[in-house]
């Protein structure tokens, strides 16, 4: 028996030398667990066992494979045995390597598991090796596979597209396969997310039900498949797509796959987005060292028209509201009839565009750094337009099968980074601009498009592996990046929430959320996306009014009390604020820094969701409990909506805490002259953790698009 425990989950396989490799339970942990061993269910002869821990095609399974491979000989029929398996302790838990063995070809698979104790957290990855002196194709390679006993089974997972990412999504599994993945090449989670939960029996609540979380950790070509098989068990697994991306295998040689990262709750779906985060902000994520700031970035701001007198002025504004960052968007390089005056034309030209920067960069940086903020610039490294010298000098560095027509999108092509020479070319550029401009402490790293003829003129035996050697290449470059360059802090923008993954986040300090920055459609993006990431990536910014994506009007204080619930930011021009607009930004930036640690690193509760409530609330809780911030958004106006006080969750019950509103507005009088009753009738009271979770704060909301943002903080 191998009993692999995380926390409160836990797997067990049933390993006998010689014989297949079982997984007999995946779910709460046992207290007898040989038990679920000696009564696994009897195997009747004429019946297929569909019970293996990693089922290669060939070894037993009509199901969707784990793995399946082509061997030189032309058989396509593999069986693996459990040969041995080894545990290590590691820093927060222990990694199990089983090691598994075909019984005919010299090849052996050793399933990873990686535990993570304290957030109940299990990573499964797969390395394969070929010890042979043949060729191995591989048409399948998933990082991970468990089995779950049925009892019905429903999925909840994240879909969407441009300016609409990460909707939920829920439905009951019915027999037969299900599955989400990109077939996008780069962008990849813009559709779907590679992220989905699975709630055994009854359709889980936070609090209530059995869930299983599973993400992966893999910014390319992804796929996650949810087959019920003819008993109603639950067949999951994850990996990257197969889809048109065959390997071979070397004699010698070897295949890692990435990583599937799976959680275990017994009450609802609430602990697992916080066994998520608490292990992503401790172990997981770049960002965990170094909060992201404040920042004001140039784009809704100025879109194509920035330049240097502009950008000062940026600059200036920035500084007096009060940000620690400013970050100079699109439209600064290119020159002549390529210059980036609009998305037609400078991508792949990266030197900057003298007639609207004569003095280049580098005094921006400065003057930014003497007025105490950061420096950042957008960058868009894998992309070229058609209308740039960098295509005109090299036709054959993009993505696109030879011998057709190339497509653009957004009047873009991609460059193949799997090509040597792209990748050394992308490097110079970025490495060249961090050595040449050392103020810059931020890059926007942006990707408007997606793969639609995959491959290149790069010769390769198989254009099968353009996929994994572009994203293999994107990860060089970017770890590359860091090591040269320790303290620049990376966004990954891809559009807006294309690529929100726990790969690109182990190098991405942050993403880009959605291009839409609507604050009432951004509370239900950011609502999505916060059941597997946390609060510290999601960049949101407060945008203008009426909204460019929506045009709808809110208040700024709207705005602010959404964007304010993930990582700040500003993106507009701050010269066309009012003066009262200004003096409330930077009061809202300021009161944000009191928040932010909370935020960043505190536990998430939901408490009203925007999809089934007039009110939205969510809340963060300081792991000691002291501190929590309380977000309350009204979706929906009638009068005579009434909706019960909002009861608070995760504080101390013995504590008392302090209530303070955060970007409170001044008591409101109506058209008759009568004065209202304050958002918050606790306005600046001490009350007990006892009485805020069980009777629960009252907001008197009396307009649309009103909110309240509130900080407790233990007396
Ligand atoms: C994408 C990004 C935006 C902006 C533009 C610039 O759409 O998501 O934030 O940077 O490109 O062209």
């Amino acid at each position: 028996m191998i009993n692999i425990t995380a926390g409160n989950f836990q797997i067990i396989l049933c390993a006998e030398q010689g014989r297949k490799l079982e997984m007999v339970h995946a779910g709460p942990v046992l207290s007898a667990p040989e038990e679920v061993i000696a009564h696994r269910p009897a195997v009747f002869p004429w019946l297929n066992k569909t019970d293996w821990a990693y089922p290669v095609w060939g070894g037993g399974t009509f199901h969707e494979p784990a793995a399946a491979f082509l061997f030189h000989d032309g058989q396509i029929g593999a069986d693996f045995f459990y040969d041995s398996h080894r545990r290590t302790e590691l820093e927060g838990g222990s990694l199990w390597e089983i090691r598994l063995k075909d019984s005919h070809y010299p090849l052996s698979l050793t399933l990873c598991y990686r535990t993570w104790e304290n957030y109940s957290v299990i990573e499964q990855s797969v390395l394969l090796e070929n010890g042979g002196e043949e060729d191995l194709g591989v048409k399948q390679l998933a990082s991970g596979f468990v089995r779950l006993r049925g009892e019905g089974f429903h999925l909840t997972h994240l879909a969407g597209s441009w300016a609409d990412e990460n909707r939920l999504f829920e439905e009951k599994m019915d027999r037969g396969l299900r599955i989400f993945d990109s077939r996008e090449g780069c962008r990849t989670t813009r559709h779907q997310n590679p992220a989905a939960l699975v709630s055994r029996g009854d359709s889980s609540t936070e609090m209530a039900g059995e869930v299983f979380g599973f993400l992966l950790a893999w910014d390319g070509n992804w796929r996650l498949a949810f087959e019920m098989d003819d008993k109603g068990d639950l067949l999951a697994q994850g990996g990257m797509n197969p889809f048109m991306a065959d390997e071979i295998v070397p004699g010698g040689g070897e295949l890692r796959s990435p990583t599937l990262v799976m959680t275990w709750s017994g009450e609802g779906r609430g602990p697992i987005s916080r066994q998520y985060h608490r292990w992503a902000n401790d172990v997981k994520l770049a960002s965990r060292e170094c909060d992201v700031p404040v920042l004001l970035n140039s784009w809704e701001g100025a879109y194509f028209g920035v330049n240097g007198e502009l950008i000062e002025q940026f600059i200036d504004d920035a500084a007096e509201i009060g940000v620690g960052m400013f970050v100079l968007d699109d439209g600064w390089f290119g020159s002549g009839e390529d210059a980036r005056n609009s998305d037609k034309a400078g991508l792949g030209d990266w030197e900057v565009n003298g007639e609207k920067f004569p003095a280049g960069l580098r005094p921006l940086a400065k003057r930014a750094g003497e007025k105490g903020l950061k420096f950042g610039l957008w960058l868009e490294p894998e992309m070229v337009n058609p209308q740039s010298r960098l295509y005109r000098d090299h036709p054959d560095w993009i993505v696109n099968n030879p011998h057709h027509q190339p497509l653009t999108e957004r009047f873009q092509l991609m460059l193949d980074l799997g090509n040597p020479e792209v990748e050394a070319y992308i490097l110079k550029v970025l490495d060249g601009y961090l050595r040449e401009i050392p103020e810059i402490g931020y890059i926007k790293w942006d990707c408007n498009r997606q793969v639609t003829s995959p491959g290149s003129a790069r010769e390769r035996r198989s254009q099968t592996a353009f996929y994994r050697e572009y994203e293999e290449a994107f990860l060089r470059i970017i770890d590359r990046l860091r090591i040269n360059h320790p303290h620049v802090l990376f966004q990954a923008c891809a559009s807006g929430g294309g690529r929100m993954n726990y790969g690109a986040l182990e190098r991405f300090h942050e993403f880009w959320t959605s291009d839409n920055t609507d604050p009432y459609q951004r509370i239900f993006i950011q609502w999505g996306t916060g059941l597997f990431y946390p609060s510290r990536c999601m960049a949101s910014h407060v945008t203008a009014s009426p909204n460019h994506q929506t045009g709808r009007e809110t208040p700024l204080k709207y705005r602010f009390d959404v964007a304010m619930s993930g990582r700040l930011g500003l993106e507009l021009q701050p010269s066309r604020m009012t003066e009262e607009e200004r003096v409330f930004s930077k009061k809202a930036i300021r009161e944000y820094g009191k928040i932010q640690p909370v935020l960043f690193n505190g536990d998430l509760y939901r408490l009203r969701s925007p999809y089934d409530s007039p009110l939205a609330s969510l809340m963060y809780v300081s792991r000691d409990r002291k501190e929590a911030v309380l977000f309350a958004w009204l979706m929906k106006r009638l009068v005579g909506d009434s909706y019960a006080p909002v009861k608070l969750q995760g504080l101390d019950e013995s504590f008392s805490y302090r209530v303070e509103e955060i970007n409170p507005l001044p008591p409101k009088v109506d058209p008759s002259g009568i004065q209202l009753p304050r958002t918050l009738t606790f306005y600046d009271q001490i009350l007990s953790g006892s009485y805020l979770c069980h009777f629960g704060v009252d907001f008197q909301f009396y307009t649309e698009y009103s909110s309240a943002v509130v900080y407790l903080k233990a007396e």
